[in-house]
């Protein structure tokens, strides 16, 4: 192009009024009227209006006649203010319009799959084929603009606090973070295959024995486990470890981050430091080690309410050590029929039944097993919730801790959507600390490690059973969601050794697959530790989008599939051969 153009279309304003000026971008609309032509000329930066009028330009006139939606046009004239009856005031230059004077086609465009303006109601499938055409929608160039300032603001802060960036390898060994890993053959080491890293762990670990003090990477990890709204086959982590730390120093790093960045990036005030709670007390309140805590809606138990209850399926859970547990909705009264709607939906999260107790206006619990409960259960309620008012809802699961927790987690969770009482323009982190180190795994009859094998566990960890053994681990929580994750790691070999052992790896499997990691802790390995969080994650709670897949710009699918790539894609047995690989038959699905 000879001539190049002034600015954006969605950056005119009162300086360039009665101004030459000239601009590029795409045809968003186009009002054909005969003697004046209106369009809309779309670019990243927004939109502006266009007028054609052969009283501006003869030729340039006639040539707008061809214009057609989605076509690159390169557009000059003279920006004017619009009468005040024709402002538009739902974009930033409604107030302006240019009057064309020459007008060239840069290029055409043919019928699009879908509309860009109302796509939110397309297919996602199909908008991930074209996702280009997807990528021009004013939401998703936020989307993707958002992300480049948080990355831009990451690097900054920590610059700004003596990190290093240094990236590590992709193409490496297993590291083990619990998923599955993506294996990529090596032609030069026939069956021998890299793996794709789940995270950077061990490399960060190692950059701390190597000296480098405090490591930052916006890390790409692969991990092929199966697929929600929260995540991706290959995802991005701001990677973070740090030398001679405890976690305090850790986590308020994060927690400074976390302010500046959301300050920067969405003029949000975050208020630190973070509330804290330890897993085991996230559990006890919230069934969940991931609490929303923008609502306040806490399990209680009410195990004691029944320990002479006539009701037998409770009699039963109680004496096989369980409990029942509980929430007190107070925000509505619920009708007969929605409590059964609420019955059923809790049966399809997989309890055995809920049970549900309401407040008559008369004061008396109405259920629908009153029968069975005793004259003076509701003085009995009434103690242990003396709020309970006329209106009131007891929501009640039996069974054992962990299982009941669980379920009243998700119940909590799916009234308060159902009621509407989350506020959406909060942000409300906490940290999640002290995870149990082991989870035991009655399939392989084996401890796993609940973060990483690398983490430490807390003073004192000896004398208890494996299963109360805690970590020294946090979690950053928003909103409901695991942003991040980290702990202060292990750097003392016998430890280490330890607790691959009680993982059940023997000193032939430590070394075959630890024995750098394990011989750099012989070798002058500081004590540190770190975090990681999602970057995708973060843009979608920012954003408020509700997958992370409308803040990546080439997304996989659901199924794991690159639809306008077409990847994975079939490789030929001749390809193979070069790797020395051959193909099995395909397994039966
Ligand atoms: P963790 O496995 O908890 O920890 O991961 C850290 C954070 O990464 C994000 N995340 C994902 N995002 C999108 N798609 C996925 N499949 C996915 N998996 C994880 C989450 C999560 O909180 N090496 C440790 C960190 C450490 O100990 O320093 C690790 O990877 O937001």
């Amino acid at each position: 192009m000879k001539q190049q153009r002034t600015t954006y279309c969605g950056l005119i304003n009162d300086n360039h009024v009665n101004k030459e000026i000239c601009l590029v971008g795409w045809v968003q609309r186009r009002r054909d009227h005969g003697g004046l032509i209106f369009v809309d000329l779309r670019d990243r930066e927004g939109i502006m209006q266009v007028v054609f009028n052969s009283d501006f330009d003869k030729k340039a006139h006639e040539t707008a006649h061809s214009l057609r939606s989605e076509y690159v046009i390169f557009v000059c004239g003279k920006v004017v203010r619009r009468e005040e009856s024709l402002i538009n005031k739902d974009i930033a230059t409604g107030e302006y319009e240019l009057q064309a004077t020459s007008l060239t086609i840069l290029n055409k465009a043919k019928g699009l799959p879908f509309s860009l303006e109302d796509s939110d109601a397309v297919d996602e499938e199909l908008r991930l084929t074209y996702r280009y055409l997807d990528l021009r929608r004013p939401k998703m160039q936020q989307n993707l603009k958002l992300r480049s300032d948080v990355m831009f603001a990451t690097r900054e802060f920590f610059k700004e606090h003596g990190f290093w960036d240094i990236e590590t390898p992709v193409l490496t060994k297993n590291t083990p973070e619990g998923a599955r890993e993506f294996l990529v053959p090596s032609r030069m080491h026939e069956h021998n295959f890299y793996a794709l890293p789940q995270s950077p762990q061990m490399y960060k670990q190692l950059l701390m024995a190597s000296g480098c003090d405090k490591y930052l990477q916006i890390a790409r990890c692969f991990r092929d486990e199966d697929l929600r709204a929260d995540r991706q086959p290959e995802f991005t982590q701001i990677d973070v470890e740090m030398s001679f730390v405890d976690e305090e120093t850790v986590m308020s790093t994060a927690e400074k981050y976390l302010k500046q960045l959301f300050k920067k990036v969405a003029d949000i005030d975050v208020t630190i430091p973070f509330e804290r709670l330890t897993y085991d007390q996230a559990f006890v309140d919230y069934g969940s080690d991931k609490p929303d805590l923008r609502f306040d809606l806490k399990i209680q138990d009410f195990s004691s309410l029944f320990q002479n209850t006539e009701l037998k399926f409770l009699k039963t859970v109680i004496e096989k050590g369980g409990k029942v547990g509980g929430l007190h909705v107070t925000q509505k009264q619920f009708t007969r029929s929605e409590l059964e709607g609420w019955v059923n939906k809790s049966m399809k999260m997989g309890a055995k039944g809920l049970l549900w107790i309401r407040f008559n206006d008369d004061g008396k619990p109405e259920s629908p097993v009153s029968k069975f409960l005793s004259e003076d259960f509701l003085q009995y309620v009434q103690a242990t919730c003396p709020q309970a008012k006329a209106g009131d809802t007891l929501f009640l699961i039996a069974g054992q801790y962990k299982d009941a927790w669980t379920l009243l987690g998700r119940l909590r969770l799916a009234i308060a959507h159902e009621l509407g009482i989350i506020p959406q323009d909060q942000m409300r982190f906490c940290w999640v600390t002290e995870f149990p180190l082991f989870d035991y795994d009655p399939e392989t009859k084996q401890w796993a490690s609940v973060t990483h094998p690398f983490t430490q566990p807390q003073e004192g960890w000896e004398d208890k059973k494996t299963e109360d053994v805690r970590s020294r681990s946090y979690d950053i929580v928003l909103n409901g969601y695991e942003l991040g994750g980290g702990s202060i790691r292990i750097h003392d070999i016998e430890l280490q050794k330890q607790m691959f052992t009680i993982l059940g790896l023997n000193q032939d499997k430590q070394q075959e697959k630890f024995g750098c990691l394990l011989e750099a802790l012989e070798l002058g390995c500081p004590p540190h530790g770190g975090f990681a969080m999602g970057l995708d994650r973060l843009i979608m709670l920012l954003t408020q989008s509700k997958s992370i897949r409308d803040v990546i710009a080439f997304p996989k699918t659901q199924r794991g599939h690159d639809a306008m790539m077409q990847a994975p894609s079939e490789v030929h047995e001749q390809d193979l051969a070069i790797f020395g690989l051959k193909f099995l038959p395909k397994r039966q699905k």
